[in-house]
């Protein structure tokens, strides 16, 4: 099980730093949340920052898009550097297209669901996806708790997808005590944010979690 670390708890004036610190403890995706205030009721980062992020991190960039009407923005996000593209099921009624313009655009496709969107939202374009990434929070805020009830959907989304490769993630809420329940029920990649960033330590946070994940392998 590997780790992408979510950057959005991070202090945004030393995020040089932050990316240097993932880089140098050998963190190889990174989590970018991106928000528009319409979809979530915040509003973080786009494009623009996200080139620069690209020049400080040499691992790859998945992009998680808690925007509207992701279909138009599809190109700009890859042309900025990101190597995954994750978007929000409830976000665009022509999922199928959506995922093949980013697989066109030469980036992994991903899709995310909210806690409450039912996996028969994916149902038919399993084979589209490179990636399935389960929110265990309600979207657009990190420091919040798990949601108990996506045990289960973790489970349920593990048989569904059968022999296929795509990877299985979640977001939200996700502490190390958790790495074991969730390696179990068959995540390959966690999304940590404030277990990272709103440690006292993060460096030292980090290192114990990459320990723990080595121990899981
Ligand atoms: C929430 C974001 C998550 C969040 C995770 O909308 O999608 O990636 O930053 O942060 P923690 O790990 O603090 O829940
Ligand atoms: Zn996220």
């Amino acid at each position: 099980m590997k780790l992408a670390p979510s950057i959005l708890n991070a202090d945004f004036l030393f995020l040089g730093e932050a990316l240097k610190m993932l880089d140098a403890a050998g963190v190889d995706v990174l989590h970018l949340d991106v928000m528009d205030g319409h979809f979530v009721p915040n509003l973080t980062f786009g494009p623009p920052v996200i080139e620069s992020l690209k020049r400080g991190f040499s691992g790859s960039l998945e992009a998680h898009l808690m925007v509207s009407n992701p279909d138009t923005l599809l190109k700009d996000y890859v042309d900025s550097g990101c190597d995954c593209i994750l978007v929000q099921v409830e976000t665009t009624p022509h999922l199928h297209s959506t995922l093949q313009s980013i697989r066109d655009l030469g980036a992994r496709a991903g899709a995310v669901l909210n806690p409450a969107t039912p996996l028969s939202f994916i149902e038919y374009v399993l084979d589209d996806l490179d990636q399935v990434l389960l929110m265990t929070v309600n979207p657009g805020f990190g420091g919040q708790s798990y949601i108990p009830a996506m045990d289960r959907k973790i489970q349920e989304l593990k048989k569904m997808r059968g022999e296929r490769s795509f990877q299985i993630e979640v977001d939200g809420g996700i502490k190390p005590d958790s790495f074991d329940r969730m390696h179990s029920l068959g995540v390959d990649l966690v999304v940590v944010g404030s277990a990272i960033f709103g440690a006292e330590q993060p460096e030292e946070s980090l290192a114990k979690m990459q320990e723990q994940l080595r121990g899981l392998a």
